[in-house]
């Protein structure tokens, strides 16, 4: 983020997962916007990193997002220090290619306990410490939630699921004025899940090709989602799956992955 503002002053934030790519950038803006900010992910050398970049106070905690206990005490010590929680925002995720043929059991399941089972603790616990009304609760989801993609069908099970989830928990928590949305991001340069499925000059133009506008969209075309959905900008929306995917999902082409996995 190349400027700052009062957009955010007085609000409390909390990052599961924001010590690296889009969810570190997310926490960086809202603390350049004026909140205070609190990360959480599972090793600690990474938060004391991230947390030295955020500025603003920040606070980490080192908590992994399958351990409910761990989630609960760092969301209840972030609003212990911070205030009741404004914006919490559900972003870690695990994440490899494998057949699914080829894929075990403890594989399927490391990657739904961390991003589905891990969504739900981050906005079970949340909800315990959030401001009420008027916190904005967001999930990091992806196209494979509603695209197969193969060599995904462990990301592809979770990440519908999440999407799910955020419409569930909109429905029951909108009486308590809690909105909780999901963004979408498509192919993001620079991202370690761009590195994870597009590895190849020739997996990046696929990917390419399957949006609309015919080119990655930047880190910071999420972050300015993200900070619209954690403003007063607009108070009505929730329970929606927002993409930024250039069109990736009007292109109706979001499988790309197939091109680089082995014949099994
Ligand atoms: N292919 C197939 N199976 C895999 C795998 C791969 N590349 N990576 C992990 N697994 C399986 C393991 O074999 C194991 O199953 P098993 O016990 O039956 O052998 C299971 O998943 C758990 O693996 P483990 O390494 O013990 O889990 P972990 O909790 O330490 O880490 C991830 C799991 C998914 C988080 C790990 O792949 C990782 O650290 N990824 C980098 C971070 C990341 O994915 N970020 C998201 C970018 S979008």
């Amino acid at each position: 983020m190349s400027f700052a503002s009062n957009l955010l002053v007085g609000r409390s934030a909390f990052i599961a997962g924001g010590t690296s790519g889009i969810n570190l950038a997310i926490a960086q803006a809202y603390a350049a916007h004026g909140a205070k900010v609190a990360v959480m992910s599972r090793k600690p050398e990474k938060v004391d990193a991230a947390v030295a970049t955020i500025g603003n106070g920040a606070l980490g905690f080192a908590a992994d997002v399958r351990d409910y206990a761990a989630v609960e005490a760092a969301m209840t010590a972030a609003a212990a220090a911070n205030g009741p929680l404004d914006i919490i925002i559900s972003g870690a995720a695990g994440n490899f290619l494998s057949p699914a043929a080829a894929l075990s059991a403890n594989g399927f399941k490391t990657v739904v306990d961390i991003d589905l089972l891990g969504s739900f603790h981050v906005f079970r616990a949340g909800f315990e410490v959030a401001a009420k009304p008027g916190a904005s609760m967001i999930a990091l989801s992806a196209p494979q939630a509603s695209a197969p993609y193969v060599g995904q069908a462990h990301v592809c099970a979770a990440k519908a699921g999440i999407d799910m989830l955020v419409k569930c928990l909109a429905l029951e928590w909108g009486a308590a004025g809690v909105r909780v949305n999901s963004i979408v991001p498509g192919p993001i340069d620079g991202t370690e899940g761009m590195a994870r499925l597009a590895p190849n000059p020739s997996m990046r133009k696929l990917a390419e090709g399957a949006t609309a506008l015919g080119r990655f969209g930047t880190t910071d075309d999420v972050v300015q989602l993200a900070l619209f959905l954690a403003s007063d900008a607009d108070s009505y929306i929730t329970g929606a799956i927002m993409a930024v995917d250039g069109g990736q999902m009007l292109a109706g082409n979001a499988s790309f992955s197939h091109e680089k996995m082995p014949a099994i």
